[in-house]
């Protein structure tokens, strides 16, 4: 097991990596609340088919009572509605202050779970057990949550840190080809913005880790963790440096949501990456080979490196929502080299049209 230690002061947290960790959930979470009672676990019914037994045992034989409360499949359920739900499933267990929330699942069951452990009475303990790739790399780490409102992601939400994350990687095996590749797009990511040696690393074993071989796969999602605890560590609220995790984000976010979310995140943020790298070899200041390594990396990972059919118009109009285009530029994160990123507020969004739509990148 590794641990990666999420260093906020007050609110500081582990998180707790590697093999048949959620075994021992029950034992960790005692030693957390040596007086506590009552959990409240959240999950989705597959997570919970596949899971849920043998966290509720390990709870169980530490004296805790816990509930089960579902939420059905989907990004449509990071909603207000299903908070309430939720909120009305926790009044009719008895939930007090003092009650655990466990949020077993993805990055959706992550941050709507975490939501309403931020918001039910004030706010309840939290503990993240993040069983896709994307969940354990990067949405259960930071304390960001939310839930989405009318067209806006994530439009209503809330910091609250956990005070634990396990993430046990054996869960991963159960994951579809195509939502390890939604993570590895972000585990590329860091060895992009600021890890050269991990990403010569994940170069050498990318079919080794997508056969989820241990130890390999818990180092990549350690390393992966670490680099995003680092950078949280020193920008909680995201008022700056935390910037530098959008890299591939701004024309990312923009096709998933040209696409109306039909396009996965991981696959519009690879996109997103080649692109914005793209950028950076018009601004002559990537290097050429270094946007072939990124691009075959991405193949390697199962992602796409070209741009999907959406209509540019909208892709535009996505951007200019998200106030990434002020005057003309676009703030976009851009390579040097291969594990140093900038931010930059001045791209032009003429330089930005002509590189998505150009197939030579
Ligand atoms: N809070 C943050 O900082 C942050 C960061 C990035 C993304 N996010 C959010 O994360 C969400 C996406 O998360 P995601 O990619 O994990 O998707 P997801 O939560 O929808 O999970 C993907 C699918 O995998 C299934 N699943 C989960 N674990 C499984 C397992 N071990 N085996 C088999 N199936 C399993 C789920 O039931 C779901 O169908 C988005 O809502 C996004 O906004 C949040």
């Amino acid at each position: 097991m590794r641990t990666v230690r999420v260093k906020l002061g007050k609110r500081s947290y582990q998180a707790r990596i590697g093999h048949d960790l959620l075994g021992q959930a029950g034992k960790w979470l005692r030693e957390l609340v040596p007086a506590g009672e009552k959990a409240a676990l959240i999950t989705n019914p597959a997570v919970d088919n596949l899971y849920g037994v043998l966290l509720k045992q390990g709870l169980e034989k530490q004296g805790f009572k816990t509930a089960t409360l579902l939420v059905p499949e989907g990004e449509e359920q990071k909603s207000l509605d299903t908070a309430a739900k939720l909120y009305a499933g926790l009044q009719a267990v008895h939930a007090e202050r003092s009650t655990l929330i466990l949020a077993m699942g993805g990055g959706v069951i992550g941050d709507l779970a975490g939501f309403v452990a931020a918001t039910y009475m004030r706010g309840l303990p939290l503990v993240l057990l993040p069983t896709t790739l994307l969940a354990q790399v990067d949405s259960s780490l930071g304390g960001k949550t939310a839930v989405d409102h009318g067209p806006v992601k994530n439009n209503i939400g809330v910091f609250h840190q956990p005070l634990l994350v396990i993430a046990d990687t054996f869960t991963l095996r159960s994951l579809p080809q195509a939502e390890v590749s939604n993570g590895l797009a972000e585990v590329i990511k860091y060895g992009m913005i600021c890890d050269s040696a991990f990403f010569n690393l994940l170069e050498k074993n990318m079919q080794k880790i997508r056969a989820f071989e241990d130890p390999l796969l818990e180092e990549i999602v350690a390393r992966s963790a670490a680099i995003k605890a680092g950078i949280v560590a020193k920008d909680e609220r995201d008022s700056g440096l935390r910037n530098i995790l959008n890299f591939g984000h701004t024309i990312g976010h923009a096709v998933e949501s040209a696409s109306n979310f039909k396009i996965r995140h991981g696959q519009a943020v690879a996109t997103g990456m080649v692109k914005a790298s793209a950028i950076a070899c018009r601004l002559g200041i990537f290097p050429h080979h270094q946007l072939e390594r990124l691009k075959n990396l991405l193949l390697q990972a199962g992602l796409p490196v070209t741009m999907p059919q959406v209509e540019m118009s909208r892709v535009i109009k996505a951007m200019e929502y998200d106030k990434k285009v002020q005057n003309g530029k676009i703030r976009f994160i851009l390579p040097r080299s291969i594990g140093k990123a900038f931010i930059s507020n001045d791209v032009s969004l003429a330089l930005a049209v002509e590189v998505m739509e150009g197939a030579d990148d």
